[in-house]
């Protein structure tokens, strides 16, 4: 993992293997942002003049090599693009920071250090800019056998320290916006560890032995229910999706408390480890990327442990409901109808609407310690997909001043995210001859009726939001910003952030 540093050291004099700095678009070309005013002096202030000769612009994502000038210690500067220039007396945003941090910090891969010269004001540029780096220095290797020096030879070993130049090293805010970055972002990359640990090695045995030692590690409580103690407890819905898998199911329960809390919350994800659609199989085309099914649980865990980390003053309880989704002649079949942990029953209409099965059941285990609130993360529908893209999640409530915070704290955390209704029209579609709901409806605003199952399964008056992040959850594209190839950890800092303005009473 990258180190975070803060440093006083002028860019000269510093013995690093580049230099990061800062440009903007601006009106007439590219303008060379605010902190890298010793760089610029350094090529007699033409560096807005070579930068526009080299082709940059300064819009985001764009990457810009030159020389160091004569007298630097550091052979490179490294000009990362932060998109349009702020108006005159605004800063540049945390999110436009966060993301050039987070390009300059993949970029360098293979480099031993590295100082980066961005706009940095305050504490929370700071905290924005350590976060970019941390997340966008993220790789996943684990896999790929080659040997530290092969690693190191092919340049691909991970920055091995980022020195944030303007801030100040022994002012407490300044340290506290590090720690604060440095604890979220460790946290959000074992998730996204998780994420891409291929499905025959995280089952959900393997993946609750993780948390166990998470919780070990961190001083949290843990409760692991496996097979035969969710047959003990009625919970069909995670039984009978994880039934047709040779991988037993589990639900996890991980509670964090503080002593000072008064207020608490359940968070609630989605933990398939492998989904392949069951007896309604999926076909080839649909599979490949499956692995990314548990994106929800992984996001919830990871939020715990970053909250107790944190030593937020609120109780989070998380709940990981794991399950692998196989067909088998112990299956689940397409016209079964399962228990719930509730009691109501369910019509398993498709096998592969799986997830709404295992989430019921969590949500209605969390319900019972009658929380203040209920936020579930899941991978839930590819319709979701469909409606915003592969880059933005989709908030469904029970609440509408209760959606309205949790896409707020996701804007402010830098995680596009958009309210969607839950319309009442669409729960008929759901229902049964034989039981109390059956698990598929109208295929139209399929994302909006899985959030209408799940509403079924929360407990009478509790409030509740339901994020379903299939599309953001799993990058098969490139990767960009601070945002990498794969599980990308979406949701995590959304989590966080409730729960620490939940700490602060400022929610709810
Ligand atoms: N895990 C999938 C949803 C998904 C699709 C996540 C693409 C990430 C990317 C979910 O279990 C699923 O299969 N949903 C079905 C529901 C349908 C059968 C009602 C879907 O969306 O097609
Ligand atoms: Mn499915
Ligand atoms: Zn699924």
């Amino acid at each position: 993992m990258t180190a975070l540093t803060l440093s006083t050291a002028a860019a000269p004099g510093l013995r690093a293997d580049a230099i990061v700095i800062g440009v903007a678009k601006g009106a007439k070309g590219p303008v060379v942002a605010p902190g890298a005013e010793a760089v610029d002096k350094a090529y007699d202030g033409r560096l807005a003049g070579i930068l526009e000769t080299l082709g940059a612009s300064g819009a985001e994502g764009e990457v810009t090599k030159l020389p160091a000038p004569s007298g630097f210690k550091a052979p490179l500067v490294v000009a990362v693009g932060l998109g349009a220039e702020p108006e005159k007396d605004a800063g540049y945003d945390g999110e436009a920071l966060r993301r050039a941090a987070g390009v300059a910090a993949r970029t360098l891969a293979g480099s031993k250090k590295a100082a980066f010269a961005l706009p940095l004001t305050d504490p929370a540029d700071a905290g924005a800019i350590g976060e970019g780096v941390l997340l966008g220095a993220y790789s996943f290797d684990a896999y790929k056998d080659t040997a530290k020096d092969a690693k190191a030879k092919n340049g691909k070993a991970p920055l091995g320290e980022a020195a944030l130049l303007g801030g100040k090293p022994r002012d407490a805010a300044y340290k506290a916006a590090l720690a604060r970055a440095t604890a979220v972002s460790e946290e959000l990359n074992r998730a996204r560890d998780l994420i891409n640990t291929p499905p025959n090695d995280l089952n959900p045995e393997a993946f609750a032995a993780i948390a166990q030692a998470a919780a070990k590690e961190h001083g949290i409580k843990i409760q692991v229910l496996d097979e035969k103690a969710l047959v003990k407890g009625g919970y069909g819905g995670i039984l009978g999706v994880g039934g047709g898998s040779a991988s037993t199911p589990r639900l996890v329960k991980l509670s964090y408390t503080h002593s000072k809390a008064k207020k608490h919350l359940a968070f609630v994800g989605k933990g398939i480890t492998y989904d392949s659609g069951g007896i309604s199989l999926k076909p080839a085309g649909h599979n490949e990327t499956m692995k990314c099914d548990m994106s929800g649980a992984a996001a919830v865990f990871a939020a715990v442990v970053a909250a107790s980390r944190l030593g937020l003053e609120v109780n989070v309880t998380g709940w990981l409901a794991l399950a692998e989704n196989m067909p088998s002649g112990s299956a689940v079949r397409p016209g079964d109808v399962l228990r719930m942990y509730s009691g109501k029953t369910v019509e398993v209409l498709n096998t592969d609407a799986e997830g709404r099965l295992v989430l019921g059941d969590a949500l209605w285990a969390a319900s019972l310690e009658k929380p203040d609130a209920i936020v579930d993360v899941a991978t839930l529908t590819g319709a979701m997909m469909l409606a915003l893209g592969s880059r933005t999640f989709g908030i469904m409530a029970n609440d509408d001043a209760f959606r309205s915070a949790v896409h707020e704290a996701a804007e402010e955390v830098g995680e596009p995210a958009w309210p969607m209704p839950l319309p009442e029209h669409l729960r008929k579609g759901m229902d049964s001859q034989v039981a109390d709901i059956a698990n598929m409806g109208e295929r139209m605003g399929g994302g909006l009726v899985a959030g209408l199952f799940l509403r079924e399964f929360v407990g009478e008056g509790i409030t509740w939001a339901h994020l379903d992040i299939a599309g953001p959850a799993f990058n098969e594209g490139g990767p960009f910003g601070y945002t990498p190839k794969g599980g990308t950890g979406t949701a995590v800092r959304t989590l966080v952030r409730l729960a620490e303005l939940t700490a602060a009473g400022d929610l709810g």
